[in-house]
């Protein structure tokens, strides 16, 4: 990828009828992780972020809130900015979807697809989840505790919905939409997303409903105000708005669209991969290059849920075990794309072993010893021997396995290829075992303080997108200046000769509170 190419990257924008969870903070960091990453690989980045704040959900929420739903947006979204801040979350933009740039450019979208034929008013009688501002077929629902009652195959309640509605011509795409996914095949990811979006559009796809009159929450339909627009074709267009639609000569809208990577949970591909390209090919509007659909968090082995009052919070959760640890935590506990749990126990054993442990230490032991026996200089030095280049090339063959690996989102290979040269340097300080060369020779324990210190440089600058505050701490004690840390720096090594400060741990380790 040539260098100052753009990279559009974008999390779902989020409902503002919860605090910010874990499951929120999960999609934005992997997005941060990623766009840090192409931003020190040269990449010209534009990394979106937002609050979804129409529909009926929000306009209950606020009711049953006894608030203004203006004004209750306004109070839930900027949980969501205070997030970002905590999380150390490095977005572009923030977008709310009651911006007026917003509704311009939902009712731009809009009147596109009106004046294309892509919508027409008809009656609408259907089933419809509130929770999850979703239709659902008959056929999709599942019987629910009360004998007799329906349920979403989410789990959501569904009421009977009878309204004039206007419909997308959803059903006209499907040809389209199946030729798509087969000639785009990283459209969508992982692998068993695509199987599942597949055979949902293989099934009957009908046309879509795109308005509600049954409530006021929403973007106005341009020229029949008695409807607002449904949620999802709102919510879906915020990553058009953002880059300037429907100013289609706005610079951002040229540079970015369209985007490279909608990162989002599995909970909601049906709306990304299915809903999304099909509004834009009506539009006539280029379809984004990918999907991600990541999987969904459990806490200590149970589903979140409001009733079993167990929902984690950023917030806590970060005050707890640190920022940076929780973002370690995060990418590297599950294979990306699956399933996990969150659990007190895991957490620890991640920061303790190899955020301490492994890497804190090596960083640790390698400074102090310098620190103490070289005059806390970095040494200069002599010829390598072949352990000395192997261990060097360890380090330098990360950044493409990261390219590869960050460009698939599997951050969990990436960092585990990295905590693999961490173990080998771990492995190279016993056996070259600097500290017998103390007296009989100075010069190669020089040597292998420098080779291991290039490699904690390396590393560190590496580990920049995952731990970015541990990781610039560790790049100030080897006095890398600022302008020296992105990747192509990676090929300048250190100077010997440099006077390093004295070193502090940056990984500390978590140390459980004594039970009372
Ligand atoms: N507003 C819509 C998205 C519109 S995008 C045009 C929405 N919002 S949400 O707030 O309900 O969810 C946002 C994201 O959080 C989703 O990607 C969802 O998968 C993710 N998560 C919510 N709970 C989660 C877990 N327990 N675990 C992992 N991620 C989860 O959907």
């Amino acid at each position: 990828m040539a260098a100052g190419e753009p990279f559009y990257v974008t999390t779902p924008i989020y409902y503002v009828n919860d605090s910010p969870h874990i499951g929120h903070a999960y999609t934005t960091v992997a997005v941060d992780a990623l766009a840090r990453f192409m931003r020190l690989d040269g990449r010209k980045v534009m990394f979106l972020t937002g609050t979804d704040e129409h529909g009926q959900k929000i306009d209950r929420s606020a009711r049953n809130a006894g608030i203004d739903p203006q004004v209750f947006c306004d109070r839930v979204s900027q949980n969501f900015r205070d997030m970002n801040v905590l999380m150390n979350v490095s977005n572009d933009q923030f977008i709310r979807t009651t911006e007026p740039r917003h509704i311009k450019a939902s009712q731009a979208l809009w009147l596109e697809l009106e004046k294309r034929g892509e919508i027409y008013l008809d009656k609408f009688a259907g089933w419809y989840s509130v929770r999850d501002e979703a239709f659902y077929e008959e056929s999709e629902l599942i019987p629910g505790k009360t004998p007799g009652t329906k349920l979403a195959p989410t789990g959501a309640e569904v009421e009977w919905v009878e309204e004039e509605n206007y419909f997308f011509r959803l059903s006209k795409w499907r040809e389209p939409l199946l030729e798509y996914y087969k000639s785009h095949p990283d459209f969508i990811a992982p692998r068993a997303r695509l199987n599942e979006i597949e055979s949902f559009v293989k099934g009957e796809l009908r046309d879509l409903s795109i308005s509600r009159t049954s409530f006021k929450w929403g973007v106005p339909v341009p020229g029949n105000e008695k409807h607002v627009m449904y949620v999802w074709l709102d919510a879906l267009t915020n990553y058009l708005t953002a880059v300037g639609y429907p100013d289609t000569d706005a610079a951002d809208y040229k540079t970015f669209w369209p985007a490279d990577l909608h990162m989002v949970g599995k909970d909601i591909i049906r709306f990304h991969c299915v809903y999304w390209p099909a509004f834009l090919m009506a539009a006539g509007l280029p379809v984004p290059k990918r999907i991600f659909g990541h999987g969904w968090w459990t806490v200590e082995g149970q589903k979140m849920s409001k009733s079993l009052g167990n929902f984690v919070t950023a917030n806590d959760l970060a005050a707890k075990y640190g920022v940076d640890s929780l973002r370690y935590f995060m990418l590297r506990e599950l294979p990306f794309g699956s399933d996990g749990d969150f659990s007190h126990r895991a957490m620890v054993g991640r920061i303790n072993s190899d955020l301490a442990n492994d890497f804190g230490n090596l960083a640790q032991r390698v400074l102090s010893f310098i620190h103490k026996n070289c005059d806390a200089t970095l040494p200069v030095p002599a010829a390598f021997t072949p352990a000395d280049e192997t261990m060097l090339k360890a380090a330098h063959d990360l950044l493409p396995k990261l390219r590869t690996e960050f460009s698939e989102q599997t951050f969990h290979r990436g960092l585990e290829a990295v905590w693999a040269v961490i173990g080998d340097a771990n492995r190279y300080v016993d056996e070259q075992a600097p500290w017998s060369l103390r007296k009989t020779d100075p010069a190669r324990m020089g040597t292998v303080l420098y080779v291991l210190t290039e490699v904690i440089r390396q590393l560190a600058i590496l580990t920049q997108p995952v731990v970015p505050t541990a990781a610039a701490k560790l790049l100030d004690q080897l006095c890398v200046p600022e302008d020296q840390r992105d990747f192509l720096a990676l090929a300048t090594p250190l100077k010997g000769g440099t006077v390093l400060p004295k070193p502090e741990g940056v990984f500390p380790r978590f140390v459980e509170e004594p039970k009372p």
